[in-house]
């Protein structure tokens, strides 16, 4: 694996980040099999190139969402199926764009510090099995660029899972 993430954060638009650090992403997981280490390795690498105030993922368990690696303030652990952004995207198959998260009706607020949010569902076997949160301490600070990009992180879980199913 990498053995660190290159990017200059100063000068490179979030587009430029992300395509700058997409390929990064591949290196950094292929030498790995365990998921689970591969995770976390992800998720910190996209908190410190890209800012975020909270990144993670929750894996799918029988009627909930649990808490899976992530990077930032603590979170909450369980999320029922249809609640909250997170079980909204499972529950649809489908990434929320969340601009102002105090005007999204079931917003589960796990810091008050998240203003705007981002949540992506990650398919194995054309089945929801986890969901990708991505939060911003900024108002509307997610996009269509950060759907695109972001679908291509949950892209390369999706080919983890196909190589090591999550336990
Ligand atoms: N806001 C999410 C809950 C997870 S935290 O943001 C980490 C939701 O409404 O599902």
């Amino acid at each position: 694996m990498a053995e660190s993430i290159d990017l200059p954060l100063s000068t490179a638009s979030r587009k430029e980040r992300y395509e700058l650090l997409l390929p990064q992403l591949h290196h950094l997981v292929e030498d790995e099999s365990d998921l689970i280490a591969n995770l976390g390795n992800l998720m910190a690498a996209l908190k410190e190139a890209m800012g975020f105030l909270w990144i993670g993922v929750y894996f799918v368990r029988a009627e909930e969402l649990v808490l899976g690696p992530f990077q930032g303030p603590l979170a909450c652990t369980r999320i029922a199926y249809g609640k909250g952004v997170c079980g909204i995207a499972w529950k649809e198959g489908r990434t929320i764009v969340v601009p102002d998260v105090d005007q999204f009706p079931g917003h589960i607020a796990c810091s008050s510090l998240s203003k705007s949010e981002i949540v992506l569902p990650v398919f194995s076997n054309d089945k929801v099995v986890m969901v990708l949160d991505v939060d911003s301490d900024r108002l509307a600070d997610f996009d269509e660029t950060d759907a695109v990009a972001l679908g291509k992180v949950t892209g390369i879980i999706s080919e983890l899972l196909a190589k090591a199913p999550a336990r």
